[in-house]
């Protein structure tokens, strides 16, 4: 087993009507006046904008606001968001969408709290210690972001594609109502529920020390989700379900299926940024896009670890005359998986020459 540290400071309100404490965790943060930040028209249309601001009305929290996030998030409205919060003395943002608004507003928290250009953390120029605090109420489930360290720009003058960590960045709270990943598109659902995989995965994949502790919950995430997805894509509205994968999409990624695991390795992550960033692909879509090629490539580095993953999380039984058969066996199982979802399963199929 190998060391780790382990850091998990969100304050998680989950369920129905998880949104009315929203005034109350606020408070409990300090925040004196709030920059709201959504996207591009989901928030709004489902009236969750408009029900946050009359709860803030309601107990005296001054607020303004700034929409327009959209996926594969632009630095141009990073700066626009930090212009706009400086001017108004917004000392806490709330990010009220899904990982590209939560990343916006970790970028906007680092350049409220820091002179000079934000984008030097992600060009990795220079390193902060600091962020203005961030609040989530989240409406999808996928990338984490809500317990995550991590923040993911674009910038749209050169088409890079980065991220910056930092535990400081860690949102204060997150409200999660799985009610409110019931109008997502399928499409948003189904990349939701790869990038949620890939985020255990990323870090299951290792050829370095393990813990079989991590191990059993990175493999009841998977299997989850594997289950999940499917019955999301038939009945929307199953509360169960939403549920079962939006709390999986936080312990993916808020570090609980790392610890232990030595040489995580998130190649096909920092592969698919580089999609994102230069065609402006959904990040599930790309991941699943990446996968399978990247699986049949790298795992004769550690057969074990592949065969376990071949038994424990597809059930296969293992060909121990013919190992390798039994892993593509469950590459292809995978790889049929992504396609019955509707994710695409080669470069092509995004529309990448
Ligand atoms: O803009 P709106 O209208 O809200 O539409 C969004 C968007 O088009 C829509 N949507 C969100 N909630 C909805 C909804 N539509 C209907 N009903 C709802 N309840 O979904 C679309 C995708 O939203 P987005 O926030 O982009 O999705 P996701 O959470 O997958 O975030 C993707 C971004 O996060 C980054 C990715 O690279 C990508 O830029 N990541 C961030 C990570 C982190 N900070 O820890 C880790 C991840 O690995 C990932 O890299
Ligand atoms: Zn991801």
């Amino acid at each position: 087993m190998y060391n780790f540290e382990y850091y998990t400071p969100t304050f998680i309100e989950f369920g129905k009507k998880s949104e009315e404490k929203v005034a109350q965790l606020i408070k409990a943060q300090n925040g004196k006046k709030v920059l709201i930040h959504y996207g591009g028209h989901s928030a709004k249309k489902s009236g969750l904008i408009d029900k946050i601001e009359k709860l803030l009305t309601e107990e005296n929290i001054p607020y303004v606001e700034l929409g327009g996030v959209v996926p594969n998030p632009r630095l141009s409205l990073v700066y626009k968001g930090i212009e706009l919060a400086k001017k108004e003395n917004v000392d806490f943002i709330l990010a009220v969408g899904g990982g590209s608004v939560i990343d916006s507003a970790k970028a906007i928290g680092y350049g409220i709290a820091n002179e000079g250009d934000v984008w030097d953390f992600y060009a990795q120029k220079r390193v902060t210690d600091k962020c203005a605090p961030i609040g989530v109420v989240l409406t999808i489930a996928a990338a984490g972001s809500e317990m995550s360290n991590s923040s993911v720009i674009t910038n749209d003058e050169t088409g890079l594609k980065r991220s910056y960590h930092t535990e400081i960045s860690r949102p204060r709270f997150a409200i999660m109502n799985p009610e409110f990943t019931m109008t997502l598109p399928e499409y948003q659902t189904a990349c939701g529920c790869t990038d949620i995989m890939m985020h255990t995965m990323e870090r299951y994949f290792t050829a370095g020390e393990t813990m079989e502790l991590t191990d059993k919950i990175a493999e009841s995430v998977m299997q989850i989700v594997l289950k999940n997805a499917p019955i999301l894509l038939e009945e929307p509205d199953n509360y169960e379900a939403r549920a079962e994968v939006m709390w999986a999409g936080s312990l993916s990624h808020n570090g609980l299926t790392g610890c232990g695991i030595k040489n995580k390795d998130f190649a096909t992550h920092m592969l698919e940024h580089e999609l994102g960033g230069v065609y402006d692909v959904a990040h599930g879509a790309g991941l699943a896009a990446l996968w399978c090629s990247w699986a049949r490539y790298v795992y004769k580095a550690n057969i074990n670890r592949w065969l376990q993953y071949a038994s424990n999380v597809w059930g296969l039984d293992i060909d121990f005359e013919h190992p390798e058969k039994t892993i593509e066996t469950a590459i292809d199982m995978q790889e049929q998986y992504y396609a019955s979802i509707g994710m695409p399963i080669g470069l092509k199929e995004l529309g990448v020459k």
